[in-house]
């Protein structure tokens, strides 16, 4: 895995320089969060596709203010994917990167992208109110419920804990500001625009973003297939990357990407 920076933006990619033959997975990391996330998917699926994990400004080695809106998050992509000249880009986030790419491929310059992969996500991203005072009160036990909500009961300590450690080196006004852009986030009503295929991955144990959702993203995006894992919590690619690999060689062969 390689370490690089475009234009202040800091990311991992699987290999260097991209294949213009290939399909560029670009994975989006969710609120307060870091391209860390992807480390089994930028590894595990480079002899598929171009794989790309970057760092959203403020966060991570990213420098950069971070934003305040979903929408703004998708200008940065935009403006990342065309600066690293990403060979056919399929944008694939998890919880505050579902939404960003939800946002991307609503977008009316979405032609660009060919489909779409949704993990641990939702239409619309409400989040408790304690968890918002938790981030302003103090990180680490912000961590605790990170840890307490987001990952399975079955999923092993040693599997969380560099994730986990992570987190708390997320500046608490960040991840307020990003968990803020998730609660003023709604598509709800805009998802039978989306005119490209979607994968949409969901985990039975996620008690951020329930199966709930999921189900409404498969009932509504119109070319949408759904891969559900077991087992495992709202952080599923750190959780079950086998699974969550597969799941997405199988849609990038289905469909040709
Ligand atoms: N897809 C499908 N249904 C959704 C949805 C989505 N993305 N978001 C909300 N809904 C549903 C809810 O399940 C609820 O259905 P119900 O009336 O049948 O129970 C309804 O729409 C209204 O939900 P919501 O607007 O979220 O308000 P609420 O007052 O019911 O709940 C929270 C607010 C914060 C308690 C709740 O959204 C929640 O538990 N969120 C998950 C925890 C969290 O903080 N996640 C972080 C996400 S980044």
């Amino acid at each position: 895995m390689e370490r690089r920076t475009s234009r202040n933006v800091a990311f991992t990619c699987g290999r260097w320089p991209l294949d213009p033959g290939r399909s560029t997975l670009v994975f989006i990391h969710g609120a307060g969060e870091s391209s860390l996330l992807w480390n089994a998917q930028v590894e595990g699926l480079k002899e598929r596709a171009n794989t790309v994990a970057l760092d959203l400004p403020g966060h991570g080695r990213s420098g950069g203010r971070a934003r305040q809106a979903v929408q703004d998050y998708a200008a940065v992509l935009v403006d990342f994917i065309t600066a690293i000249e990403a060979p056919r880009p399929i944008p694939c986030g998890l919880s505050m990167g579902g939404a960003i790419t939800q946002q991307l491929l609503l977008d009316p310059a979405a032609a660009r992208f060919q489909a779409g992969i949704i993990v641990s996500s939702g239409a619309r991203l409400r989040v408790l109110p304690a968890l918002l005072d938790q981030i302003a009160a103090d990180m680490r036990g912000y961590a605790d419920m990170i840890d307490r909500l987001g990952f399975s009961e079955k999923t092993p300590a040693a599997v969380k804990q560099p994730f986990l450690e992570d987190s708390l080196k997320a500046d608490p006004r960040v991840a307020h500001g990003d968990f803020k852009a998730c609660d003023d986030f709604d598509v709800m009503q805009r998802l039978g625009a989306i005119r490209v295929p979607v994968l949409v991955i969901s985990a039975e144990d996620d008690a951020l973003t329930p199966p709930k959702y999921a189900e409404f993203l498969e009932q509504h995006i119109p070319d949408s297939t759904r891969a559900h894992i077991r087992d495992a919590g709202h952080f599923v690619p750190i959780e079950k990357p086998s699974e969550v690999n597969a799941a997405i060689v199988r849609f990038l062969d289905a469909n040709r990407l």
